[in-house]
């Protein structure tokens, strides 16, 4: 072990995970004028057992700037902005499933928000679960970093990013009245790089931001590049993986109903390429987007253990 290495405390996933939902639950706290049925749907979709994926990998990017920058800690508090994008995450599943949407009655193995507390609560939760975000991206960061958190997170999410995606997603199954269906696969991939890429991407984004210092941007504006890139690869290869196990998942592994895009007609990866050529799709792009890290030795092993370890997931 070298001088520096020495210095980076270690830290276990778990431990991390916990950080996290220690986190959400202090930020999804009661508040006055919040009503109580409200907070209650927000935190009933958000403390559910999800894999925490999107702020895991803001704390794991946090950590690898600041191991490469030789300090023993990003420069500000990286779970914050972990929760946010958790925040905005499940508002995004929790308006997935509505009957307008994907129509789904199961999530993070329990009864879907609108099941649970009808469609107008949980179109509301989902509402709040998005402002709360930004509200705690602009209070927990000083200076302008609150305002490019907020405006980095608001280009990955919006009509650009996630929500754009959505829409290409429903017009392939024919669902926007105006919507033009998309049909080749490079229609399929700009739909997952919006859809799902975006916000995976952004989380790595969120961690290089708060890891760095404002004096060392210059320094480290190469590495937010290389992030970029394995954020991009990354999030093509996870929703790929998300078409496969729709295909070969098992509902109770998922925690959600498996065999529904084929009947709907989603376009997806394997409905257009079969699962074969799917799954060595999803092994090139991790591949692609893990050999953008080259350059961060071992301070990027646990990012690279992460994508190893979301291509070969079962839930
Ligand atoms: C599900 O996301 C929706 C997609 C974008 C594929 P996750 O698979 O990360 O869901 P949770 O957070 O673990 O429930
Ligand atoms: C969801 O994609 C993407 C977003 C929520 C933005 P899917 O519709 O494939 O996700 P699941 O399969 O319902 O989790
Ligand atoms: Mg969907
Ligand atoms: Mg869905
Ligand atoms: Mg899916």
């Amino acid at each position: 072990m070298n001088g520096t290495a020495t210095l980076i405390p270690q830290h276990t996933t778990s431990e991390t995970l916990r950080g996290v939902e220690d986190c959400l639950s202090a930020l999804l706290s009661p508040a006055p004028g919040l009503p109580g049925g409200l907070l209650e749907a927000m935190r009933y979709s958000a403390l559910a057992p999800g894999k925490r994926i999107r702020p895991l990998l803001v704390v794991l990017a946090a950590r690898a700037v600041a191991g490469r920058l030789g300090l023993a800690s990003p420069a500000l508090d990286p779970f914050p902005a972990a929760c946010a994008v958790e925040m905005v995450h499940v508002y995004s599943l929790v308006h997935d499933d509505l009957p307008a949407m994907d129509d789904d009655d199961l999530r993070r193995g329990q009864p879907t928000c609108h099941r649970k507390y009808g469609e107008a609560m949980a179109i509301l939760a989902g509402d709040a679960l998005l402002t709360r975000a930004f509200e705690v991206l602009a209070q927990a960061y000083p200076g302008s970093v609150g305002g490019e958190a907020c405006l980095e997170l608001a280009l990955a999410a919006g009509g650009r990013g996630m929500v754009g995606g959505q829409v290409v997603d429903l017009a392939a199954e024919g669902k926007l009245v105006d919507g033009h269906p998309p049909q080749t696969l490079e229609d399929l991939e700009s739909l997952h790089r919006r859809k799902t890429g975006e916000l995976i991407r952004v989380a790595l984004r969120l961690g290089w931001l708060v890891a760095t210092p404002v004096d060392c941007r210059c320094t480290t504006g190469a590495w937010k590049d290389e992030l970029d890139q394995f954020g991009r690869d990354l999030g093509l290869a996870f929703q790929i993986t998300d078409d496969l196990l729709d295909v070969e998942g098992h509902e109770d592994k998922a925690g959600k109903r498996v065999g529904k895009d084929a009947a709907k007609g989603k376009l997806t990866y394997p409905g257009l390429l079969g699962v074969e050529a799917s799954r060595q799709r999803a092994a090139f792009v991790s591949e692609r987007g893990r050999a953008a890290l080259d350059a961060w030795g071992a301070h990027a092993d646990a990012l690279r253990a992460l994508a190893d370890k979301l291509l070969a997931r079962d839930t």
